[in-house]
């Protein structure tokens, strides 16, 4: 059954406060729920319960018969409520027997809750809505053997209860919705730390592993004290409890969880340090506590009316933590990075059948809306949206929307309407950045004149499986031009007087041209254009290759610079899967100069040499033989091993030296993967000793770089890092996501292996993802296996997933959507695994993901 945005209807009660009675034993646990109720509409009240055994039903201590409780399909329906009143329901649920991970589940030995966005249903009775806000007083009793029991806001009192359970009781002063409810019960040990706040209250910082595991949670401390800081002075906002609580568990579906006041983490983005984790693992860990930590003002004080509006949260909590590691890094490096998420997943998302804009306006199943076009093209929109404003305009408009909204569940108009009124800014168009799916295509054409250039910009939005307008959008073009000398040029608009060497345009309707006028003796220019990605959308321009290597050499905006480099990447890659020759020279006297330029951080060089991803080349080339890319892409970074042999050779007589920073790591790794795929043999032997190097960014980027090679030193790395990591189940997942990526050794038999192995579980979607997923993404000649093979193969593991979560099966049938983007054969095979999932499919997640593509 589709749900629509339109449908919305506000709650008939409001919930004045909540009383949670959980008592957990080993076969059952019972959770009592106390509303108090105001009523404020006639419809009936909905209290929310699946795969519940009700107990008891009274309303103001009045218990009412077994034959009298209003069950329906989704819960308990209540009629006719008196004006106030108490409703409580007495329940039994399992987390014992709960794989689905949603609701109170056992994780590694602890119980731990998820409930966003539907899972407290699967807890207790309960409107389960987001815009129900109520205050929770939450009594937990466990046995003894279970120290910890943990709830949000502040701990009131502990107790005994005869010789073997204990209790503890939790008060939440602020209103929350049911999704942001946590509760963990277990024995963990403890981190702990303080932050004193800008206004001077002292904050316990608390970090839950599992026993043995404290010594992993200094960055995740560090991270979150951090984020802290960053939120009180970018935008005033400061913590609101004396308390504030992660914990990290094994089993969970997603990355973390915002809870108010207890994070809940998938212990890989907590647990971390140099030897056990790369720096983009710990940038990673700082990037996810971030955003969690950030969602408690845009999420949890201010959170969302309805599931259709959960870009309000995610986009606005994406972006701001985007700008936070812009901060705590580099901007430049950050962006590339954020550019190249958005190209390689979002955009093909936005061309395929699940395609949805970043406010849906209808689903089955919202779990299936946790998508990249939510979050990182909903960041995208806020990104538009602040530069339009500016720094000082945006802060403006985010100081009325939590003036306004705090304590309250809105919209993303409302948002938007903010920034307006703080502004006195008509922001009415950027809504049809909410209604509208598809990525739309910015073209940018030149007339050369005497004294300097007319661009003609155009957007066009394509059709797409949403069917939504396709109307013009404000799209917000920065450019700038760069001379012959390198240097900018400073020009100015037609109709304005300042020469400037930057200009941001809006283009607002579907076509408009611009005239630029060079200072005096500026002689050629080349346009750079939509610098820092000003907007999310396909630029088509009209620049030979000469000209981005000029860009790539010499422009002042640092994205643009790396952006021409991943163009003319892609353009080289297309033509030798296309069976051109392509003189890869040009290119690589391009990387020279850029591994020549003492001006730029050694990230900005990796990130540079790191070549377009299959997905990023797929979209460029639709529809494509995903086998034939996978080949010329290797084939690149082949000529260019070559090509950039003594500068490759270089980095390994230094690496030492590049070893003692992170952006060294990561320039030393990515040469050293070149050289790996030209086959040089130095590299191979600089690989393979680095396998053993105590630091994991040196030791993963040096099985990285072998995973796809012939050479025995291959096999001898996978082996060694195995030995040497067997014990450690979350370092293991590396080493799972090598072997299944590996093009040489990651066959379906392998793949079997790899499922039989003492550290793998199959009940845990890490590990899951690191084997079945890692295939699909990493391993394109195996997935994409002419005879259909990977995809039959991949059909029957979604069908078992999807018994026991089926979150994790729809999210991972999402590859096998993507037919669009491949030869007719393979477009049949897949069609035809589409047709075994669909037959095989339990749940709606899946059924949906799988009917929208066939
Ligand atoms: N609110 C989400 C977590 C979530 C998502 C719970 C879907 C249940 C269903 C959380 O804030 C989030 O967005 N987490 C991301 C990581 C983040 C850094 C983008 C995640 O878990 O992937
Ligand atoms: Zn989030």
């Amino acid at each position: 059954m589709l749900k629509y945005r339109a449908d919305y209807r506000p709650a008939s009660c409001k919930v004045i406060s909540a009383g949670l009675d959980i008592s957990i034993f080993d076969d059952r646990t019972f959770v009592t729920t106390t509303l108090e109720l105001e009523r404020i509409g006639d419809d009936p009240f909905l209290l929310n319960g699946r795969e519940l055994t009700l107990h008891e039903l009274s309303i103001d201590g009045r218990v009412l018969d077994e034959a009298d409780w209003p069950v329906s399909e989704a819960g308990l329906s209540l009629e006719g409520l008196p004006a106030k009143c108490v409703v409580r329901t007495r329940a039994e649920c399992h987390p014992e027997s709960n794989t689905a991970l949603e609701g109170l589940y056992l994780s590694g030995g602890m119980y731990c809750t998820q409930c966003e966005p539907e899972g407290f249903r699967r807890i207790g009775f309960f409107p389960d809505r987001p815009d129900v806000m109520t205050v929770f007083t939450v009594r937990i009793e466990a046995g003894r053997q279970f120290p910890q029991l943990l709830s949000n806001g502040n701990l009131v009192e502990t107790g005994e209860v005869g010789d073997d359970r204990h209790y503890a009781l939790w008060h939440d002063p602020h209103p929350k919705p049911s999704y942001l409810f946590a509760c963990v019960v277990g024995d963990l040990d403890l981190a702990a730390d303080k932050f004193t706040t800008a206004s001077g209250r002292e904050v316990d910082l608390h970090i839950y592993v599992e026993t043995g595991n404290t010594h992993l949670t200094g960055h995740a401390m560090e991270s979150l004290k951090r984020s802290m800081k960053w939120d009180e002075d970018t935008y005033g906002l400061e913590y609101d409890l004396d308390l504030f609580q992660i914990v990290a568990v094994s089993h969970f579906n997603m990355g973390a969880m915002e809870n108010k006041g207890l994070n809940i983490f998938n212990s890989k983005f907590v647990l971390a340090d140099p030897s056990t984790a790369t720096d983009e693992d710990l940038d990673r860990v700082e990037s996810i506590v971030a955003h969690e930590y950030f969602h408690n003002w845009t999420g949890n004080r201010v959170t969302c009316r309805d599931w259709f509006q959960l870009t309000l949260k995610e986009g606005l909590t994406v972006y701001r933590d985007q700008c936070f590691s812009a901060d705590m890094h580099d901007e430049g490096v950050q962006r590339a990075s954020d550019v190249s998420l958005l190209r390689a997943a979002q955009f093909p998302e936005d061309a395929s059948p699940t395609a949805h804009p970043i406010r849906p306006e209808s689903y089955r199943e919202i779990n299936n809306f946790y998508t990249p076009t939510v979050y990182e093209k909903g960041a995208e929109v806020i990104r538009m949206m602040a530069g339009y404003l500016g720094r000082d305009g945006f802060r403006r408009g985010t100081d009325l929307y939590f003036e306004r909204h705090d304590g309250n569940a809105v919209t993303c108009d409302d948002f938007v309407a903010a920034l307006a009124d703080a502004n006195d800014r008509d922001m009415s168009a950027f809504h049809g950045w909410y209604s509208q799916a598809g990525t739309p295509t910015l073209s940018v054409s030149r007339r050369a004149e005497a004294d300097g250039v007319t661009l003609s910009l155009a957007q066009a939005t394509p059709e797409t499986a949403a069917g939504t307008p396709r109307e013009p959008l404000p799209v917000p073009v920065r450019l700038g031009f760069i001379g012959a000398d390198g240097q900018p040029v400073r020009t100015h608009l037609d109709g304005e007087n300042d020469a400037r060497d930057e200009h941001v345009l809006l283009l607002d309707s579907a076509a408009a041209e611009f005239r630029f006028v060079g200072e005096a003796g500026s002689g050629p220019m080349t346009p750079s254009v939509l610098r820092g990605f000003s907007a999310p959308v396909r630029l088509v321009d009209d620049l030979a290759d000469d000209e981005r290597l000029h860009l790539m050499t010499h422009d002042s905006d640092l994205f643009n610079r790396w952006d021409a480099a991943q163009m003319l990447a892609t353009g080289a890659i297309l033509s030798l899967a296309g069976g051109e020759a392509v003189a890869v020279e040009p290119l690589a006297a391009g990387y020279r100069r850029i591994l020549g330029d003492a001006a730029l951080l050694d990230e900005f060089k990796a990130g540079t040499l790191r070549l377009p991803g299959i997905a990023v080349l797929e979209a460029a080339r639709a529809p494509a033989d995903p086998v034939a890319l996978f080949s010329a892409r290797r084939g690149l970074l082949a000529s260019l091993g070559r090509a950039l042999a003594s500068e490759i050779a270089a980095a390994i007589e230094a690496r030492g030296q590049m070893a003692g920073h992170a952006g060294g790591r990561a320039l030393l790794t990515q040469l050293v993967e070149l050289g790996v795929a030209a086959g040089d043999a130095d590299a191979i032997a600089a690989a393979a000793s680095m396998v053993a190097d105590r630091n994991m960014t040196i030791s993963q980027g040096g099985l990285k770089a072998l995973i796809h090679s012939e050479d025995a030193a291959r096999e001898q790395a996978l082996q060694a890092f195995h030995d040497r990591w067997q014990a450690d189940s979350l370092v293991m997942e590396k080493w799972f996501q090598m072997e299944s990526m590996s093009s040489v050794g990651g066959t379906l038999d392998r793949l079997e292996e790899l499922m039989q192995h003492p550290g793998f579980d199959p009940k845990n979607p890490n590990k899951i993802r690191a084997v079945l997923g890692a295939f699909m993404i990493g391993n394109t000649p195996g997935f994409h296996a002419a005879d259909g093979s990977g995809y039959s193969y991949m059909a029957n593991r979604l069908v078992e997933i999807d018994k026991r979560n089926p979150q994790i099966a729809a999210r991972m049938a999402l590859p096998m959507t993507r037919m669009a983007n491949y030869d007719q054969p393979r477009q049949d095979l897949m069609r035809a695994a589409l047709a075994t999932i669909r037959a095989g499919a339990a749940s709606n997640d899946l059924k949906e993901v799988v009917d929208k593509a066939l």
